[in-house]
């Protein structure tokens, strides 16, 4: 394998300052020397520089900081584009969740092109699935799932509309324990695949984290998974700011992340949400690190089937 890490430190979607910071948290948190020690080539790209995009406006006069947004996601979606196209697995730190505008958009451009469909998973508490008409909070880091999936009325995010949309029955949102009323209508309209806490609890990571796995196989599917720090328990990961009780657990979230090593299809991946203003001696980095590490595939011992 081989890693490129881009920071992205977009805070201007989340409706608190400090996510700007998450990239530099990472680093010192150790992101570079723990892929390294798995064998792996990483290459630091350094720092994403945003766009201007001062045409960005809507009618909906709620939306917050709408033109540094598009800035952000005009760059990133250009340069996921680019490495998507190179053999390399891209790692976008965040940054609030916005980053997601340009990332998967990129991604699924470059998806598109390969003749592959590329499937999203969502780890999160919440379903990112608002538009600009239906957000309550006007935040856009609550809108990038229904934007990649080609909801209408983002037009004035990149200038033009989206040339290459993700099918919404290719996408998993997982952890789900928080959404908005319309925003829900949308999700199940659009035949998302959703895991609530509820649906984990029943059944365990295990069970349906294979059976999505399965399906993105069968397809020949590009995988990318975006990783809210939210999707964990607070009590664990308490630097975000917007944390929903009832989270997974630190061996729920590692096991995901060992299943998708095993796996062997991820492509890309975003770690966002990171606020390293609201840590507690860096705990959230480091933990977000392991689970990275995990990801790439650090374990204890090297798997058996067990017979008892
Ligand atoms: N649904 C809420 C909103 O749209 C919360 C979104 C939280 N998103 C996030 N990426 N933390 O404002
Ligand atoms: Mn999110
Ligand atoms: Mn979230
Ligand atoms: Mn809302």
């Amino acid at each position: 394998t081989h890693i490129s890490l881009l920071g992205v430190p977009v805070e201007e979607g989340a409706g608190r300052r400090g996510c700007t910071m998450g990239p530099a948290s990472f680093r010192t948190a150790g992101i570079i020397e723990e892929l390294q020690e798995l064998g792996i080539e990483v290459n630091d790209l350094g720092d994403l520089t945003p766009e201007k995009a001062t045409d960005a406006k809507s009618s909906h006069s709620h939306l917050k900081n709408l033109p540094e947004v598009a800035g952000w996601t005009r760059s990133l979606y250009q340069r996921a584009y680019e490495l998507a196209n190179e053999n390399t697995v891209p790692v976008y730190l965040g940054g609030d969740h916005s980053l997601s505008l340009g990332s998967v958009a990129g991604t699924a451009k470059a998806a598109q092109e390969a003749g592959r469909p590329l499937f999203v998973l969502w780890l999160d508490a919440h379903a990112d699935f608002n538009t600009f008409a239906t957000t309550e909070s006007g935040n856009l880091h609550g809108t990038p799932l229904a934007f990649a999936c080609g909801q209408p009325g983002f037009e004035s995010l990149l200038g033009e509309s989206l040339s290459t949309c993700v099918d919404p029955r290719n996408v998993c949102i997982f952890g789900l324990r928080s959404v908005d009323k319309r925003e829900r209508e949308l999700v199940v309209s659009q035949g998302v695949e959703v895991c609530d806490m509820r649906a984990i609890d029943e059944n365990g990571v295990s069970t349906l984290i294979s059976a999505f796995l399965k399906r993105v196989e069968a397809a020949n599917g590009l995988l990318h998974v975006s990783l809210d720090v939210d999707f964990i328990e607070p009590e664990i990961a308490p630097a975000v700011g917007t944390t929903v009780p009832g989270g997974a657990t630190f061996r729920e979230a590692h096991l995901v992340m060992e299943m998708l090593h095993d796996s062997g299809l991820l492509s890309s991946l975003d770690l966002v949400e990171l606020n390293p203003f609201l840590d507690d001696r860096g705990r959230t980095a480091r933990l977000m690190v392991d689970l990275t590490a995990s990801l790439f595939g650090r374990r204890v011992m090297d798997r058996k089937t067990w017979s008892f």
